[in-house]
């Protein structure tokens, strides 16, 4: 078990949403009024989930956001807290109201989501240049598409500089994304959707896959991670592609679980697991997540895994993981 003084130490700078999910027996149409059968208000946002769920593992985790200075802010600030998620750069502003999403999830688990930014876009690059000490301080830092984009590349930029291993999500996923935000990532993690919007290619086989994942590759990525879904991940370097499959599961709801995947792989490669190691455990944690409702609410803790999910995390001073 891993003891306070070797946790894997992570920063995460992006977004924090309220989730409002109502559960639908099908995905509504353009137009139409749907009958919904349950709802539930989790907390969310791609950068949160991504800090609680490596948090959640006994990460030591720093979060770099922007609420806004009402209800729902002051909620989410209390529930980063409760997950051990440093809030020292979890700003509140007056100028806008805390991000939401409404999320609408079919029964087969899948979803379609509306995010409205609010606060999240005020995060801003002088936010970033406050938080020098905190992104300085992790191992890895993470980001993601749901802040702006000039505040993303600062970010990247400054652990560049600080000698800081990147992992980006591209998420939500904008085509023409300039070539600066792929070269300053040792890792790029999309899924399926965001890969083909991304590149332009289909991404329906393995072939396809590590075809498109070349073109991010190519744009200057370090390393691709592809999330796969049901069928694992997908590691494709300048030297070799690797699958790793992961067991089927029955999903009840997928809202998060790209963020599950991001956040165990960050925790277990700044514990010093090789990437392909991380992979495997980072999409068990994914498949456990899938099978709860919830967005948090659905992570699972160190507490709830199978020991052998967490052996060998010992976590080296500097972090290094093999991927330049
Ligand atoms: O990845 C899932 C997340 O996307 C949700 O929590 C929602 O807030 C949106 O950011």
């Amino acid at each position: 078990m891993i003891t306070p003084a070797t946790q894997p130490r992570i920063c995460v700078v992006g977004s924090s949403n309220v989730d409002l999910i109502s559960y639908v027996p099908r995905l509504p149409r353009p137009g139409e009024t749907l009958r919904g059968s349950r709802f539930r208000l989790e907390y969310g946002g791609k950068g949160a989930n991504q800090a609680v769920m490596a948090a959640k593992l006994g990460g030591q985790v720093a979060m770099v956001a922007k609420v806004g200075h009402d209800a729902f802010g002051k909620n989410m600030l209390a529930n980063f807290h409760t997950c051990g998620v440093d809030t020292q750069f979890v700003l509140s502003t007056s100028q806008a109201f805390s991000g939401v999403a409404s999320i609408a999830v079919g029964p087969d688990g899948e979803n379609s989501i509306t995010v409205v930014a609010g606060a999240n876009d005020l995060l801003t690059e002088a936010d970033i240049e406050a938080a020098r000490a905190v992104i300085g301080g992790a191992q890895i830092l993470i980001c993601q598409l749901e802040v702006p984009l000039k505040t993303t590349l600062a970010a990247l930029a400054l652990a560049r500089n600080l000698n800081v291993r990147t992992i980006v999500n591209p998420a939500p996923a904008q085509p023409d994304l300039p070539e600066k935000l792929y070269a300053l990532s040792n890792i790029v993690c999309p899924n399926e959707t965001e890969t083909e919007l991304l590149t332009g290619q289909a991404v329906e086989t393995m072939e396809q896959a590590e075809r498109a994942a070349r073109i991010l590759l190519k744009r200057g990525a370090g390393a691709v991670v592809l999330t796969l879904g049901s069928r694992g991940s997908l590691l494709v370097t300048a030297e070799e592609t690797i699958h790793v499959p992961v067991a089927p599961v029955d999903p009840v709801d997928t809202t998060g679980a790209g963020d599950a995947f991001v956040g165990s792989l960050a925790y277990f490669l700044a514990a010093d697991l090789t990437i392909m190691e991380a992979m495997r455990r980072a999409n068990a944690i994914a498949a456990m997540s899938v099978q709860s409702p919830g967005t948090q609410s659905s992570f699972p803790a160190a507490a709830d895994l199978p020991p052998s999910l967490l052996q060998g995390c010992a976590c080296a001073t500097h972090g290094s993981f093999s991927i330049q």
